[in-house]
Formats: structure tokens, C-alpha cells, sequence
């Protein structure tokens, strides 16, 4: 029933957001095929060219099945219409700004910092989120709820503050972060001009040894400047998802249109498609799209960014109406675990003492907020016989 629904789309969002975390980070860490590396705002824009696709073509087959079998495509067309541009239907304008704005705050955020670390600072929406539910929906935490919160927001603290510029150092990919990757293939030409690749070091893989050889003939990265360019990122994205994802419960929850969950969709992915052109690729990235092309810098690794970041926001819309937000994030957090794994694997990440503590707590308030409370105060269910 609806219950294995929520369960399953639980279990994949996590996997799912484990992949495009990984995914996402290294399409902006990987030397670019052409001249330059892809514009993050036309990702961002076809991510939600594709959510527009499915969440219309869902909309258009639930809108048939309340029509007369004859009725014509027009009348379909119409009724979507409507939905979109209804004073209702604006009011998805908001969440739609929102998710663009964090969208695009997070390909800054993996582009400059490693998988694992953008994971456990991301889990500052959990906060966020819980504070805007109980704001704006109303919703009760308890004290186990609040308790589990405030050992997260002590786990996220001890993850993000790095004690020595040497600490800092190690929050850095073994590669070249966004920040400092050349504009083009002629400036990253012009860098290792003459210079031999250096030998790997042992202890480094093949890939990253690469990266390593680019990056040694690169200006020195300042590695405190490359983490708060990526702390930064992640914090204010971290912010934004907990209020848009909240505006968009309240929206799907409380509206007394009821418009239904794929008409929902449809409205928020053609408001952000809006805001994705208009901020992204006409403001953020225009000059650059102008002179170099939208599809400048694609391959398979960018598209597999792009869909994987699609059928994520609809698995979250999913998880949204059958659970909530709070429930999907502390389900998420668990990718933390798999981000880990996989980048010990494939980006050489190493760790210390205080990242394991911190992750540790965030796991921990995981845990405590997620098993049920002890029900010891409940009397045995009494059966009455008239
Ligand atoms: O990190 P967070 O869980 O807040 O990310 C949610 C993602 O899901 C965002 O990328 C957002 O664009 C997407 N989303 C969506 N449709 C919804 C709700 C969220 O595509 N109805």
C-alpha cells in the first residue's frame, strides 16, 4: 500500500542522493573534454526541463481519468493551463525561486568542497527544516526531537569549524577544486605550458594524481578561501532547502484547491524553469553561455548529473506528500555513510579524528530521532462488549 511507497522512495532518495552527490562533485572536478568546463545554470535549467516533462505527462493522464473518454486534447491542455496560471497555481512562484537559488548554491558547494564533507554540512537542513515546519505548519518536535537537533547542529559544528589552515587542507578534494579550475583549456594550456606531469605520488590513484599535477602548476590555492567558498555555499543552501521545501508541504497540504500532488509539480517546475533562464543562464552564466555555447563542456558525466538530480526532486516530492520534509532529511543522512565509503574508494578521501567525532554525532541524532519513543505510558488496548 501507500506505506511500502513511502518506504521505497525513502530507501532510493538515499541511494539516489549519495549518487549525485558523488556524481555532481566530480563533473566539476574532472578536467572538461572541451574549452571549457559546463555552466552549472544549464544544468540546473534542463533538470528542470526534464521534471517539467514527467510531471506533466503524470498531470495529463490523472487530468484524463476525470474527463469523458471523448473528450477533446484541448480541454486537457486547458485545465493544466488554468492550474498553472491560477492565482493558486502563482503561489508555487515562491518555492520555485527557492529551489533554483539552492539548486544552483549546490554545484558552487561540490565544486569546492569533498563529497563527505558538503554530505554532513548539508544536514544543517535537517535544522532548518524542523525550525520552519514547527514555524509555518505548526508541527510539535518533542523533546526527543529537539535533543536529537541540538547534537546534530554540535555534530555539523565540529565537522565545519577546521582549527589550523593545515585542518582546512584536508577538507580539500585531492583535486582542483571549482574555484581554481582554469577558465579554459587555452589558460589551463598557458599554466602547464613545458611542465612535465609529475610523477604520482604512490599513496595517490591514477585519477587523482592527475588532478594533482594540474593543480601543482595552477596559481596556490588558498585552501581557507577554496572551504568558505564551499562552506558557504552549502550553509545558505542548506537554509533555502529547509524553507522551500516547507513552503512546498504547506502548498501541497493546506491549499484548499487540492490540487493534486503531479499538478503541483508541474506548477513548481515551470516557475523554476523560469527562474533557472532568468537567473542562471541570462544573469549568472550569460556572458559565458553567449560566448561559448549552452552545451559547452557536456558529457555523459554532466548528464548523468542532470537526470540523476531529476528523478531526485521527484522522488523528494513523493516522499513530501506521503511523509514530510523532517522524515525525508534524517532518512537522507544516512548517505553520509555511502559518500563516505565511496570516496575513500575513489577520491582518496582521508579523514580525522574531529571529522569522525562530528559524523559520528550527526549520526547519532539520526538515530535518537528516528526510533519510536518508549510507549510505556500506553494502557493495554481495552475491548468493550455491549
Ligand atoms: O536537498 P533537498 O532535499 O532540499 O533537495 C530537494 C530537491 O528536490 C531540490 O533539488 C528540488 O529542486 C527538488 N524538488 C523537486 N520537486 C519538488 C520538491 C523538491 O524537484 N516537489
Amino acid at each position: 500500500g501507500s506505506g511500502l511507497v513511502k518506504n521505497l522512495s525513502l530507501v532510493f532518495l538515499t541511494f539516489q542522493n549519495s549518487a549525485l552527490i558523488l556524481v555532481m562533485h566530480y563533473s566539476r572536478v574532472m578536467p572538461p573534454d572541451g574549452d571549457h568546463r559546463y555552466f552549472t545554470s544549464t544544468a540546473v535549467f534542463l533538470n528542470e526541463v526534464i521534471k517539467f516533462a514527467v510531471s506533466l505527462t503524470l498531470a495529463m493522464y490523472e487530468t484524463s481519468k476525470t474527463l469523458a473518454p471523448s473528450t477533446p486534447a484541448t480541454v486537457l491542455f486547458e485545465q493544466i493551463y488554468n492550474g498553472v496560471f491560477s492565482s493558486d497555481g502563482w503561489l508555487l512562484a515562491g518555492p520555485a525561486a527557492l529551489y533554483t537559488l539552492q539548486n544552483l548554491l549546490q554545484y558552487v558547494a561540490v565544486g569546492n568542497l569533498d563529497p563527505v564533507h558538503f554530505q554532513v554540512l548539508y544536514q544543517v537542513k535537517i535544522l532548518t527544516t524542523a525550525v520552519f515546519s514547527v514555524l509555518l505548519l505548526r508541527r510539535q518536535l518533542g523533546l526527543k526531537g529537539w535533543v536529537s537537533l541540538i547534537i546534530l547542529t554540535l555534530g555539523v559544528c565540529v565537522v565545519s569549524l577546521p582549527s589550523s589552515e593545515k585542518a582546512a587542507d584536508s577538507f580539500l578534494l585531492h583535486g582542483v577544486p571549482d574555484h581554481f579550475f582554469p577558465r579554459s583549456k587555452h589558460e589551463l594550456g598557458q599554466t602547464v605550458a613545458g611542465a612535465a606531469m609529475p610523477e604520482p605520488a604512490p599513496h595517490l590513484s591514477k585519477r587523482s594524481a592527475t588532478y594533482e599535477g594540474i593543480a601543482k602548476d595552477l596559481p596556490p590555492a588558498d585552501p581557507i578561501m577554496v572551504y568558505s567558498a564551499g562552506v558557504s555555499a552549502v550553509l545558505i543552501s542548506a537554509i533555502v532547502s529547509g524553507l522551500a521545501g516547507v513552503y512546498f508541504e504547506k502548498l501541497l497540504k493546506e491549499s484548499s484547491t487540492n490540487a493534486s500532488l503531479w499538478m503541483r509539480n508541474v506548477q513548481l517546475s515551470f516557475y523554476s524553469l523560469i527562474a533557472a533562464f532568468l537567473g542562471g543562464c541570462v544573469y549568472q552564466d550569460g556572458a559565458g553561455i553567449g560566448e561559448h555555447g549552452f552545451f559547452e563542456g557536456y558529457n555523459a558525466v554532466v548528464w548523468a548529473a542532470i537526470l540523476l538530480q531529476a528523478a531526485g526532486g521527484l522522488l523528494a516530492s513523493l516522499v513530501i506528500r506521503d511523509a514530510d520534509n523532517i522524515v525525508k532529511n534524517f532518512a537522507t543522512s544516512i548517505s553520509i555513510v555511502i559518500s563516505f565509503i565511496f570516496s575513500v574508494w575513489i577520491f582518496d578521501f582521508t579523514v580525522n579524528i574531529t571529522f569522525l567525532l562530528g559524523t559520528l554525532l550527526v549520526l547519532l541524532a539520526t538515530y535518537i530521532y528516528s526510533v519510536p519513543e518508549r510507549k510505556t505510558h500506553r494502557p493495554p488496548p481495552v475491548h468493550i462488549v455491549s
